[in-house]
């Protein structure tokens, strides 16, 4: 299949062009800038030129495949207007599948488990529980309304990704922990989470793409949730910080970020249904062991 993929530069991006042209798809990939073009160009991918706050230039990318992957997210800053930024967002979305209605195209959405919202206990969600974070509910409303309109749409609800020493929430967490001195937790540390190594998380986009019925949405975990004060250690110890932690009281959360309130709570997925629906086997290395001796090890 050809896939017009946004975010191919991205860290989930850069996963599926991997995985998508192994598999023997092509991978029409949106870069926003020269730089990103000729990342792409490297690799062996064909380019769309298309930025988020562009719509139609995401249309154009959508009329050139047979299935769009979506994986641009905007960097955010300080400055960053949060309202604005999603309004882009799922203005952005909108105008994609609106393109698609009709066409019976496969339309893949990146939103993710914190959709969910705060977790009261551990037991893991499956995907028939609300998606009620105003982060991810619009986006998700829009596609998955689509299904009755002529398009194939898919969810795709990643916990925390992982692997080859990179990813966003990974890195911010290294981050902030170095600045505080040790491996960050909020509170006593023993909210659970659940986190997916990139690679399993690159195949459940390939088999979703592959064998996914119209409407449906999967989480997406590798192995069991892991408490975030073990998470903390194991951060510090890649981080050169001897195991030395940190925790942040709840009343200080805003000190840890963004990464504050993706740690805070509970954050555990079933991901049974996609291994039942589509045959996905998540076996990449844990999270704990990433830390400790894989890609993050100092
Ligand atoms: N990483 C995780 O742990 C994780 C977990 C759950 C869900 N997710 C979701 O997965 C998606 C991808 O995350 P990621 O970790 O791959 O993010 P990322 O590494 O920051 O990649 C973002 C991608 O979006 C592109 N982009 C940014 N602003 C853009 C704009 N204005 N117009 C067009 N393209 C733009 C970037 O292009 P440039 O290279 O040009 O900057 C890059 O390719 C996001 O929706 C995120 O919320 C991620």
């Amino acid at each position: 299949m050809k896939v017009f993929l946004t975010g191919a530069t991205g860290y989930v991006g850069s996963a599926l062009v991997k995985n998508l042209t192994g598999a023997g798809h092509t991978v029409l990939g949106m870069a926003r800038s020269d730089e990103s073009e000729a990342s792409l160009r490297e690799q062996g991918i064909e380019v769309h030129r298309g930025e988020l706050s562009d719509p139609q230039s995401l249309v154009e990318g959508a009329k050139r495949a047979d299935a769009v992957i979506h994986t641009a997210f905007p960097q955010m800053g300080p400055d960053t207007d949060f309202e604005e930024m999603m309004g882009m967002m799922t203005t952005a979305v909108a105008a994609i599948v609106d393109s698609l209605k009709g066409t019976d195209k496969t339309f893949i959405l990146t939103s993710g488990a914190g959709g969910y919202g705060p977790q009261t206990d551990a037991t893991p969600l499956d995907e028939s529980t609300p998606i009620i974070a105003p982060t991810h509910a619009p986006n998700e409303q829009i596609v998955l309304g689509a299904t009755s309109q002529g398009v194939r749409t898919i969810v795709l609800r990643p916990t925390i990704a992982y692997g080859y020493g990179g990813s966003l929430p990974v890195m911010g967490w290294f981050g902030i922990s170095r600045e505080m001195g040790g491996g960050i937790y909020i509170g006593e540390g023993d909210a659970v989470i659940s986190s997916v190594y990139i690679d399993d998380l690159a195949d459940l986009y390939r088999l979703a793409l592959e064998k996914s019925k119209p409407g449906e949405a999967y989480n997406a975990a590798s192995g069991s949730a892991t408490a975030t004060k073990e998470i903390a250690e194991a951060i510090s110890e890649a981080a050169g910080l001897g195991g030395k932690t940190v925790s942040i009281p709840p009343e200080e959360i805003e000190k840890a970020g963004f990464i504050g309130r993706l740690i805070a709570t509970n954050m555990v997925v079933s991901t049974e249904k996609a291994q039942r629906e589509l045959g996905w086997q998540p076996s990449g290395p844990a999270l704990l062991d990433e830390l400790r001796t894989g890609s993050y090890a100092s």
